[in-house]
């Protein structure tokens, strides 16, 4: 949430700035803002909206360049979006600018202090207290006044700050929120909250830790600890092809990023599955592999569509491992009382790596003993560095705020994680391994099937685009994929949508059924032992004059007859079929949300990372 960014160095940091701004604006949209040092002063433009607004703003100030820039996406916590409450904010003498992201939880009792002594506030933001605290801590050198405030804050920060009087100075600092640092060359260096912004300049990235200090300058990068001591920190080359940032020719990123699914698939499975052999292998958890084969429960831990990922790897680990899991939402179980018991397995699941209540769960369950494993995307990102072992996803950067390729290849380990399990245990015979190794193997193609579908699903979408509420169905393994499709439809299309598992609308959900309320059913696997009870609910809600969408397996008459549409996927088996049965509903939810004429992969209200709780 917020996107920051930063150049010191012999170049053109503004375009450089403009640029990477563009790049995280996945983060947050709702307002823009940068600060540059030109001719002896800071120059400010910030506007409410996009970064397209800024970037003809910045046309206006009296340089088209700047060796000094700090720049700001905004997603707004404390006042409204607008144009005063944008990023950078700035102190009383407007010489002290800085860039932030996080919340800073004590900022009241901080402001009555600070104009108390007679500082004068402009914006509601909690931001402007730390630049007037660093007005109030500076006598000369910026680096020793943002260490006098830090510790005077309380809550989450990614900063950086720059200051009128020290052209050749960017301070940065962390606690909470991302940052990292990207090595051009000696003297010149970009900041920013997520590497999408640097890659395309330099590919050495220093990831800052919590209560670090940076200051660049072109003497070099110096970093400094809460005690005031020099740390020695490398950098890291960030391996990502820039490609995988670009739209490569589609009109948004989500659906590329749906259609990258069969690629994205195979790499969660390289090097991991051997179908001949019958073996399965992730070798970031081989360490721990005894240790959670024999714990006497599981807790996955994640917020929203990695969530989804978290309860059906719940249904994995009871119904292949038999052992007792739970999947909990992470902003409940920061605060639960829950006891944290050291012979439990906690997984942490999470795309970005760096969502609030999913870090702050692993930090409490690491702060009473518990061991704590993740299932992350992004490569050294603070919850991957922070869990005692784990393995990545490597589904690529996700850009679409809808989450969508990260979630067939969070599912994807899931179920290897739960076959090592199984392996491990000596659960199977051979032959069932491989059978279940052999399935593994072809969702890809499968996917890839489904993917052609596309033009038919936009033309559904193009019929059914105006209803106002869904629900979405499905049991066992598909009822995550119910949620998850619910969750894809309301945060792109604002439709309000459910997701329920079948059964439960007995409970309540039928009363809504009318023709004007489409129910979307997932109905797979005619074997499996929920299909005939699906069925049953189908009828039930034609019955009452309900219209069914149904994802249903190629073949399958029963479903043809009921539905009133059906969109057909190959089979696999019944745990595997939750990556396959997903695709459509999220092929659905980006062609409805399309026709409604929304701004796809910038969702109102939405931002991708969610660094604050
Ligand atoms: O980066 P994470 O996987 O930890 O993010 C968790 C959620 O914020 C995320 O899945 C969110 O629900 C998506 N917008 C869903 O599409």
């Amino acid at each position: 949430m917020c996107g920051i960014i930063g150049y010191l160095g012999p170049g053109d940091g503004i375009s450089l700035s403009l640029r990477g701004l563009e790049r995280l604006e996945y983060r947050g949209y709702d307002s823009a803002g940068l600060a540059a040092w030109q001719k002896g002063k800071i120059v400010c433009q910030k506007t409410k909206g996009q970064v397209k607004i800024l970037r003809q703003k910045i046309l206006s100030l009296p340089e088209s360049k700047s060796h000094l820039v700090i720049a700001h996406n905004r997603w707004a916590t404390h006042g409204e979006p607008s144009k005063i409450n944008a990023h950078p904010q700035s102190d009383c003498s407007r010489k002290i600018f800085l860039v932030h992201n996080g919340v800073i939880e004590n900022y009241q009792s901080l402001k009555k202090w600070l104009k108390e002594r007679g500082h004068s506030f402009f914006s509601q933001t909690d931001t402007e207290v730390i630049a007037h605290l660093i007005e109030e801590n500076y006598q000369g050198n910026l680096l020793e006044a943002v260490q006098k405030t830090l510790p005077l804050l309380s809550g989450a920060y990614g900063l950086a700050v720059i200051s009128e009087s020290e052209p050749e100075r960017l301070v940065v600092a962390k606690k909470g929120s991302p940052l990292v640092i990207g090595v051009c060359q000696k003297g010149e260096y970009i900041v920013a909250s997520d590497p999408v912004a640097i890659i395309e300049h330099t590919r050495k990235i220093i990831y800052l830790d919590d209560e670090e200090i940076g200051v660049l300058s072109p003497q070099g990068v110096r970093i400094t600890n809460s005690s005031n001591s020099l740390v020695k920190k490398e950098a890291q080359s960030v391996e990502w092809d820039l490609a995988k940032i670009e739209k490569e020719g589609f009109p948004h990123f989500m659906l590329k990023e749906i259609f990258k699914q069969p690629e994205t698939i195979k790499n969660a499975l390289r090097g991991r599955v051997n179908k001949k052999q019958g073996k399965v292998k992730l070798g970031g958890l081989k360490d721990w592999l005894s240790f959670i084969a024999n714990c006497p429960r599981a807790v996955f831990l994640a917020c929203g569509t990695s969530w989804h990922a978290g309860l059906i790897g719940k249904y994995y680990f009871e119904n292949l491992v038999g052992l007792p899991a739970n999947a909990e939402y992470a902003s409940e179980f920061r605060y639960s009382q829950q006891p944290i018991d050291p012979q439990v397995a906690y997984f942490v699941i999470s795309q970005s790596g760096e969502t609030a209540d999913t870090l702050a769960s692993l930090r409490k369950i690491k702060k009473h003993g518990g061991h704590v494993f993740g299932l992350i995307n992004v490569v050294g990102s603070t919850i991957a560095r922070e869990a005692d072992a784990g393995v990545y996803i490597h589904a690529g950067p996700e850009i679409g705020v809808a989450s969508t390729k990260a979630f067939t290849s969070q599912v994807t380990l899931l179920s290897i994680l739960a076959l090592s399990l199984v392996q491990e245990k000596k659960l199977w015979p051979l032959s069932e391994m491989k059978k279940s190794l052999i399935a593994l193997e072809q969702i890809p193609q499968q996917v890839e099937e489904v993917l052609k579908n596309a033009k038919r699903i936009k033309s559904l979408a193009k019929k059914y685009y105006q209803f106002q509420n869904a629900l979405y169905l499905g049991r066992e393994y598909n009822f995550p994929v119910a949620l998850e499709g619910a969750l894809k439809l309301k945060e792109i299309s604002y439709i309000h949508a459910e997701g329920y598992p079948a059964a439960e609308i007995k409970h309540g959900p039928i009363a809504l059924i009318d023709q004007n309320m489409p129910t979307f059913v997932v109905a797979t696997n005619p074997d499996d032992l929920v299909y005939q009870k699906v069925i049953t609910n189908i009828e039930e809600i034609k019955a009452r004059g309900g219209n069914i969408l149904a994802v249903a397996n190629s073949g399958d008459k029963v479903i043809e007859n009921l539905a009133n549409q059906v969109i057909l996927v190959p089979q696999t088996l019944d745990f595997l079929s939750p990556i396959i049965n997903i695709i459509p509903w999220q092929l659905w939810s980006y062609y409805v949300a399309v026709q409604r004429g929304c701004d796809v992969d910038k969702p109102r209200n939405l931002a991708k990372s969610v660094t604050v709780e």
